[in-house]
């Protein structure tokens, strides 16, 4: 089983962007701990971040052929890009979408997701465990 976790903007500088919103893990960190979870169910696992539309939507396109499901954080082009809502919806492989805080307790903008709708289901508001939680879903669904 092979997992695609796509990172859109920002995500990059977790660790020290809003701590009190997002925490303190980097996201290096939570590829690690990702990887070593993944290592213990024998996923295959691809982990990338990118500031660019075009990219992630680039990742959805290319990963679709082997990827058997997406994680996403989309960062705030989850809130915003029809464009990677096309691209998912388009890929047919089955998505988690992960957010780091609860984007329901926070702005109003932040409580409409473009891509809900084309995912499986959604996780929010665990910090860093919602990959992990994130990958437990997408085990879950395997074994169906
Ligand atoms: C986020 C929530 C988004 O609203 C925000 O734009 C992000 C991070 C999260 O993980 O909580 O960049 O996706």
């Amino acid at each position: 089983m092979k997992i695609a976790v796509l990172n859109g903007p920002n995500l990059n500088l977790l660790g020290t962007r809003e701590p009190g919103i997002y925490g303190s893990v980097t996201l290096t960190e939570i590829e690690s701990m990702l990887r070593s979870q993944c290592e213990k169910f024998g996923v295959e696992l691809i982990f990338r971040q990118t500031n660019s539309e075009g990219e992630l939507i680039d990742w959805v396109q290319e990963f679709r052929k082997d990827a058997d499901f997406y994680i996403v954080n989309a960062g705030a082009y989850t809130h915003t890009s029809i464009a990677l809502r096309d691209a998912l919806s388009g890929a047919g492989v089955p998505t988690i979408e992960v957010h780091l805080s609860n984007v329901y307790s926070r702005e109003s903008f932040r409580h409409h997701s473009m891509i809900s709708a084309v995912c499986a289901g959604v996780i929010a508001g665990f910090g860093a465990h919602s990959y992990l939680l994130g990958l437990s879903a997408a085990l879950m669904l395997k074994k169906k």
